[in-house]
């Protein structure tokens, strides 16, 4: 069987990228600074002292990556739109030229035929709201919705389907819980509210967007199918309440109007009256990002619950087990939990890192292995209509800079010269294959 024989009519290849993590060009144009930024020039944050300063410049370079997708034959691309370059100081006045800049590609994927689907944000808070509080604060959810609505008002008359945020638990997770990632807060329990006034920021863009006619949007959340380490209890109870925190929490609310009742009564007055239905304002689909399953144990330390290794499997060159039938098994068992509160379901991310280089046969089979779960999962009865590789190019990779590379397209980070790997020849095939 062909590798993109047997998915449904209409189902949509596409490749992903984050502003951040590819574009450079921090003080241009009148962007304005982000968590990241500060972040990534603390020393010891980021690995070899790395930084986004220029990244892939792809602020300069994007008719060259719109041409490389244009090549391979994509249907779509997921690309983040950078608040600070849109607004840089996340409230009150717009930067032009930042808009125009999305503008401009906007209209080059569509000449080229690949659909836009912008995420609203990508973990690059300007640094002006974290002044004031960042996402532990409500009006932040405020300010989300405001600018959501302001790229909307600029990209809507061709741009109709959106993606709110991305990965609110990574980013609850590791920038105010643990501190691994911007802002670098670690807060342990007490980043909770970041989830909530996230959260809230999405049900409120929702409505924003939709005011401006889009007809489909999502939110991405990063799910893992979570196994207990052991049948002990301590093991299986361990991992339910891990799973409560890296799956429920972002997905109950918004799918089914309600936290689970242990985590509403952890995050207490954070919520306020109607906040509830505003987080479970109707989303059309939902984005799923996907790399590995989580084993989890019982643990005395800080936190209730502690990772172990998935033995027996092989590992990508960041040492992510990999294990393709997990995202059957995540799909199959969301539709198990959710029912028909899922909406149809996109995967917005899945890939792996690879050593340096352009032979890349272990990117083709993981990719391979994992379109293959994912036609299981839709013959299942699960309804998915898209799958995103991250990514597109080799880019900034937050706390390990330039060090774990993703790219169906290489990039020398000293010349910035774009090579494509043999993953991209391989896909670029099979989407030729697929339309004769
Ligand atoms: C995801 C992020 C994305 C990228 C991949 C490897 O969690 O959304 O930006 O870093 O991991």
């Amino acid at each position: 069987m062909g590798l993109l024989t047997g998915f449904p009519d209409g189902f949509e290849v596409g490749v992903s990228t984050a502003a951040y993590q590819i574009e450079g060009a921090i003080a241009e144009d009148g962007r304005g600074p982000s968590v990241w930024d500060t972040f990534s020039h603390t020393p010891g944050r980021i690995k070899n002292g790395d930084t986004g300063d220029v990244a892939c410049d792809h602020y300069h370079r994007w008719p060259e990556d719109v041409a490389l997708m244009a090549d391979l034959g994509v249907d779509a691309y997921r690309f983040s739109i950078a608040w600070p370059r849109v607004q840089p100081t996340g409230s009150g006045a717009l930067n032009r030229p930042g808009l125009d800049f999305y503008d401009r590609l906007v209209d080059a994927l569509l000449e080229r035929g690949i659909a836009a689907l912008p995420t609203l944000f990508h973990w690059d808070l300007p640094q002006a709201l974290e002044d004031q509080g960042g996402w532990l604060s409500r009006s932040t959810a405020e300010r989300f919705a405001e600018y959501a609505g302001h790229v909307a008002d600029r990209l809507g008359d061709r741009v109709h389907r959106w993606i709110t945020l991305n990965e609110p638990v990574v980013h609850m997770a590791d920038g105010y819980a643990f501190g691994g990632g911007a802002p670098g807060q670690a807060l342990m329990f007490g980043a909770l509210p970041v989830a909530h006034h996230q959260l809230l920021g999405h049900g409120l863009a929702v409505r924003a967007l939709r005011e401006r006619g889009a007809t489909q949007v999502m939110i991405t959340n990063n799910c893992s199918p979570v196994q207990p380490a052991s049948d002990d209890e301590a093991d299986v109870a361990a991992a339910t309440l891990y799973d409560n925190f890296h799956n429920r929490l972002f997905n109950d609310p918004i799918l089914l109007g309600a936290y689970p009742e242990f985590l509403e009564s952890l995050l207490g007055d954070v919520i306020r009256d109607g906040d509830l239905a505003i987080i479970s304002t109707p989303v059309d689909a939902l984005g799923i990002n996907y790399y590995n399953p989580m084993r989890i144990a019982a643990s005395d330390s800080d936190l209730p619950f502690e990772q172990r290794p998935i033995e027996g499997v092989p590992t990508t060159a960041f040492g992510w087990p990999v294990v393709p039938d997990g995202l059957r098994d995540l799909l199959v068992g969301l539709r198990e939990t959710y029912g028909s509160a899922l909406p149809p379901i996109y995967i917005t991310e899945n890939g792996c890192s690879t050593d340096d280089g352009i032979g890349d046969s272990f990117r083709v089979d993981y990719l391979g292995g994992h379109l293959g779960a994912l036609r299981q999962a839709i013959e299942a009865g699960v309804d998915v209509r898209g799958y995103y590789i991250w990514s597109l190019m080799d880019n900034f990779e937050w706390a390990e800079g330039y060090h774990q590379r993703f790219g169906l397209v290489h990039v020398d980070f000293e010349t910035l010269e774009r090579t494509p790997r043999d993953s991209y020849r391989w896909l670029q095939t099979a989407l030729q294959e697929r339309k004769s």
